[in-house]
């Protein structure tokens, strides 16, 4: 099927404005606990208090704590603060900002639930990249915020036009690039403009809507120190989310990820999508990391693929997603 008429994109775009006009706003402590400066001596304190603001919400960070440290809550009887530092004070944020995003966007479909791994994935990815790369100089819990939230706005597609995402992949596309001129094709706007202005109004901190905004760009400026550094964490973000995209092939066409430990032919397999899933990311000039950050990070990214698959779907069952095909 070929693209929409030209009446039928005006419906979605106008469908797209007015749900953004109306997006149900995130709970007003996320982007408190967003704001809040790590290094400051009060950042633990200023996250117990925000955190115990909402009842419903502090409920929820000692189940998730309880599901995901496999701690029977009635018998731990664990505590807000005690899931906190369990958790680790930078992760409550991002952890509240995930609940508060699984509520607006369910997942209720296999497009949903595929989008929530992939994103999952990227936001790990990154978290991992800006570790095993000191030489990046990122902060991880940003890097993962980012990656979390770099495709929300197709989250927000997948809710307007729920007919949406079938009609874009109709047009085959195969690459960053051919996605946006599909989405803009099919809806008459593409997910990076919708997921930044979401984003806005949600009160994200800037330098996380820069990621969301530039993610499907591949020729940023590096004029000044800041253009190098935003050219950095999108190349980041790029290189996640191909990585991340071969592991969905590989969890689409097998049941690898289902086990902790990898058999080694399993290893073998998934390593080599991934590597040339980088490989490829660099020959095309998608990235603008310098050649010694991308050699490090192809030779660390393999041996991490273990520790990112469990650590995504760590969370992911801690948000009630269901990370494995049923
Ligand atoms: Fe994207
Ligand atoms: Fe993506």
């Amino acid at each position: 099927m070929g693209s929409l008429n030209s009446s039928e994109n005006t419906k979605f775009s106008a469908n797209i404005d007015q749900w953004i006009g109306t997006l149900p706003l995130l709970p007003g402590v996320v982007s408190q606990l967003l704001a809040l400066k790590p290094d400051d001596e009060k950042y633990l304190d200023h996250v117990n208090r925000l955190a115990s603001m909402d009842p419903t919400l502090t409920v929820r960070i000692v189940e998730y704590a309880s599901r995901n440290m496999r701690v029977a809550q009635a018998e731990d009887g664990i505590q807000l603060r005690q899931a906190i530092a369990r958790l680790g004070s930078r992760q409550i944020s991002n952890l509240v900002l995930s609940l508060s995003l699984v509520d607006a966007f369910p997942a209720l479909t296999q497009s949903d639930r595929d989008l929530w791994i992939h994103s999952v994935q990227v936001g790990v990815i990154s978290r991992w990249l800006a570790i095993l790369v000191p030489g990046l100089r990122l902060d991880p819990e940003h890097a993962y915020l980012s990656g979390l939230l770099h495709d929300i706005g197709r989250f927000i597609v997948f809710q307007t036009v729920p007919e949406g995402p079938s009609r874009i992949d109709e047009l085959g596309w195969t690459d960053p690039l051919t996605l946006l001129s599909a989405e803009e094709k099919v809806l008459g706007i593409n997910h990076v403009v919708i997921g930044s202005q979401a984003c806005k109004v949600w009160g994200i901190p800037q330098t996380v809507i820069d990621i969301v905004e530039r993610h499907h760009d591949f020729d940023l400026s590096s004029t000044t120190f800041e253009d190098r550094q935003l050219a950095t964490r999108v190349s980041v973000t790029q290189m996640a989310d191909a990585i991340s995209m071969a592991l969905m092939d590989q969890l689409n066409s097998s049941d690898y990820f289902q086990v902790e430990v990898f058999e080694e032919e399993q290893r073998a397999s998934v390593v080599d999508a991934c590597t040339s899933a980088m490989n490829k990311v660099i020959e095309r000039g998608y990235t603008q990391l310098s050649a010694t950050h991308q050699s490090n990070i192809l030779n660390q990214i393999p041996d991490a693929l273990e520790l990112i698959i469990a650590e995504s779907h760590k969370i992911l069952t801690g948000l009630c997603i269901n990370p494995v095909e049923s």
